[in-house]
């Protein structure tokens, strides 16, 4: 066993990478080194170990990243607003860079001449690891055995039997990716687009509480450093409000999602802490950048979330788009309260220093500093062009039966 060196794999201790090990040992004749990485998923760190050592691994890793996955991948996320096709809010998207460089870093300082992940030739997992991969490490081999074998879901449970490798109940039902930022469902019946997920595939949401709740976050730069009135790190804020929105029902997206590949697909997602910061954050910029900044910007955080979707989290134009948005940043600070109703959610009050919203402008009460006068000059010239056009494409709508006598009255 193992005669042909060594290779790291990102465990999870999930079906995939689980059957992984085996195939890594046995076709390729490798030792596999396992390294789980903590996202924020709510795993038992012991039992994977256990789990990975009982499968073959040599050698286990278990890497604390939470902090630096808020920090570097989650905060970026929030500045930008980041949701793919104006939904998903990346979770699973945001993570893959970070696992994939905390493989090759391990590959790097344990010898290893590959490393390998167990993600499928049908989604976009593959591409946000090889991308990273590769862009960090040219000369590391990788190898995605479920991708090479061809496998589907069926064939992994029957090898896994075949081989006694244990399956949890929930790997039979649906494909699980979690992390701080949100927990994605995929597979068995979520496959059918038309099939409503049952109530027990959350966990995060409670479909009971009929009551509604207020969230006050606070953001300094475009970061969330507050909650309630109390300064909080920045993990344990995140999980905060993932526990307060998902009680009142609130995070539950469902939708018709693009994939890189060309596939379209049924997506089940669980982010109450996301959906409430993003939207709290939007909220935030619309009062303190101008309607010039807030265009533009879209246009930018459109394409961040693109780059981050589609793998290319180490292409420079991120990098390039991070110092625009960061820029943008200076003036989001502030306070913004949601309130949250059996899954309902909104914005019910803000403030900022920085605020361009001006009372005294916008009143419809006495003492308004807004000279209405000003305004009719404007509007005659806002709308010059369109009143012009209008006065030609008149003329177009009318029949041709009666255009001779129309023009003849004009002439007349
Ligand atoms: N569709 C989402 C994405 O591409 C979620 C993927 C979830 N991954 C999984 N292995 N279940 O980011």
């Amino acid at each position: 066993m193992g005669n042909n060196g060594k290779v790291v794999l990102a465990y999870s201790g999930g079906l995939d990478t689980s059957v992984c090990i085996r195939y890594l040992q046995t076709l390729h004749k490798l030792d596999v080194i396992t390294v789980t990485v903590d996202c924020g998923q709510h795993d038992n760190f012991k039992d994977i170990e256990r789990k990975a050592e009982a499968i073959g691994s040599i050698k286990h890793l278990y890497i604390d990243a939470r902090e630096e996955f808020a920090r570097n991948y989650v905060v970026p996320s929030i500045k930008a607003n980041g949701l793919y096709q104006g939904k998903y809010p990346l979770a699973t998207a945001l993570a893959r860079p970070l696992i994939a460089a905390k493989a090759v870093e391990v590959a790097e300082k344990e010898g290893a001449t590959a490393v390998a992940h167990g993600c499928t030739g049908k989604g976009n997992d593959q591409i946000r690891f090889d991308v990273t991969m590769r862009a960090l490490s040219p000369n590391l081999k990788i190898i995605a055995p479920i991708r090479d074998l061809n496998l589907t879901r069926d064939l992994e449970i029957s090898f896994a039997k075949e081989q006694n490798i244990p399956i949890s109940l929930e790997a039979k039902k649906y494909s699980i990716d979690m992390n701080l930022w949100g927990r994605a469902l995929e597979g068995g019946k979520i496959e059918e687009a038309d099939f409503e997920p049952p109530e027990e595939a959350f966990e995060f949401i409670n479909f009971q509480n009929d009551k509604a709740g207020y969230v006050e976050i606070e953001f300094d730069k475009g970061i969330p450093v507050g909650v309630d009135g109390e300064h909080i790190p920045l993990v344990d804020l995140i999980q905060y409000v993932n526990d307060k929105a998902g009680a009142h029902g609130v995070g539950i997206i469902d939708h018709i999602e693009d994939r890189v590949v060309g596939i379209k697909s049924r997506e089940v997602y669980e982010a109450p802490a996301a959906v409430a910061i993003i939207e709290a954050h939007k909220d935030l910029e619309k009062m303190v950048l101008t309607k010039h900044e807030l265009a533009f910007k879209q246009i930018v955080d459109s394409q961040w979330s693109w780059l981050a979707y589609s793998g290319l989290w180490q292409d420079p134009l991120r990098a390039d788009l991070d110092r625009f948005i960061d820029a943008t940043q200076n003036r989001v600070s502030g306070k913004v309260r949601l309130k949250m109703e059996k899954g309902s959610l909104r914005v019910v009050g803000r403030e900022s220093e920085y605020s361009l919203y001006r009372n005294n402008l916008a009143t419809y009460e006495a003492g308004s500093t807004f000279d209405q006068s000003l305004a009719k000059g404007f509007v005659e010239l806002w709308g010059l062009q369109s009143v012009i056009a209008n006065s030609l494409t008149a003329d177009l709508s009318i029949d041709r039966k009666n255009k001779k006598e129309v023009e003849n009255e004009i002439k007349s």
